[in-house]
């Protein structure tokens, strides 16, 4: 049976996807985290655009995500927001924003939604932080859940490598997949965990999974804009399929203008006023 698409104009909203997810369109979903890049990214085809945490390493060079802070993601998203039409725009709440706390979970969600304008939130976790999960929805606040590998627990895995490979944490990333569906949650990223039980987990649900390194059964795939692009250049892991070498591009253009700068041959006489 041959697949409707979705009127490729109008705002994606949370529904849209849902709607994808049950007729088997695939969602594709792309970080950004300025006006100038999303608007590039909205204009091509792109479902949902996640203003990551992700920003800390490939904006501001940090090592984790951890040190990003709510008004350092508040600044980018509203710049994105700016930039965006059609894409349905998703903000991470950085680490140290929601967890354990339901009350300050919420009024971070809040700030993300007043000051920025996006269009759902995103965090890490299952069953542990389902009470900050439900307090955002409550006040009619989209979220996204995010499970297996999740970055912003860098210190309690130690590694950046595959999660569930054991029948103990599968299980419990199944059991929090469905809890934070029952929560209302309208999707949810599955990082870096084996193929066949993102498999498991995306027939499961009745939300949409959005995989990264997570194989080719999920609803949708997401990667971060830097590393498809070829910007940063020293992380490959195998699930990156780079679509450019954009950082040598970058790298061969301001030698060039450099080069022309101080030969004397930037700008010539049409160059000038
Ligand atoms: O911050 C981010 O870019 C993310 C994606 C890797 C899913 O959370």
């Amino acid at each position: 049976m041959s697949v409707a698409k979705q009127n490729t104009n109008k705002k994606v909203t949370v529904h849209t996807l849902g709607n994808m997810a049950l007729k088997g369109e695939k969602i594709a979903m792309v970080t950004a985290y300025d006006y100038s890049m999303a608007k590039l990214v909205d204009e091509s085809d792109i479902d949902v655009i996640l203003v990551g945490d992700s920003a800390a390493n490939v904006m501001a060079g940090y090592e984790t995500t951890l040190p990003i802070t709510l008004e350092e993601m508040i600044y980018h998203a509203a710049s994105v927001v700016r930039g965006v039409n059609r894409a349905l725009v998703t903000v991470d709440l950085p680490f140290g924003t929601y967890q354990g706390n339901s009350k300050m979970a919420l009024s971070s969600a809040i700030r993300i939604m007043k000051e920025t304008a996006a269009n759902a939130i995103k965090l890490e976790g299952g069953q542990e932080i389902l009470e900050s999960v439900n307090r955002i929805l409550s006040a009619g606040i989209p979220v996204m859940g995010h499970l297996g590998l999740t970055p912003q627990s860098i210190n309690k895995f130690g590694t950046y490598s595959v999660r569930a490979t054991q029948e103990s944490e599968q299980k419990r990333l199944i059991e929090d997949a469905l809890a934070l569906e029952e929560a209302g949650c309208f999707a949810v990223v599955l990082e870096k965990i084996p193929a066949l039980l993102a498999k498991e987990i995306s027939e499961k649900l009745t939300i949409p999974t959005i995989g990264i390194g997570a194989g080719k059964y999920t609803d949708g795939q997401v990667l971060v804009l830097h590393d498809m692009l070829g910007i940063t250049q020293d992380f490959s892991p195998r699930f990156l399929r780079r679509y450019m070498s954009l950082g040598e591009q970058i790298r061969s253009a301001v030698k060039q203008y450099s080069s022309d700068v101080k030969s004397g041959g930037f700008p010539n006489e049409n160059e000038q006023y």
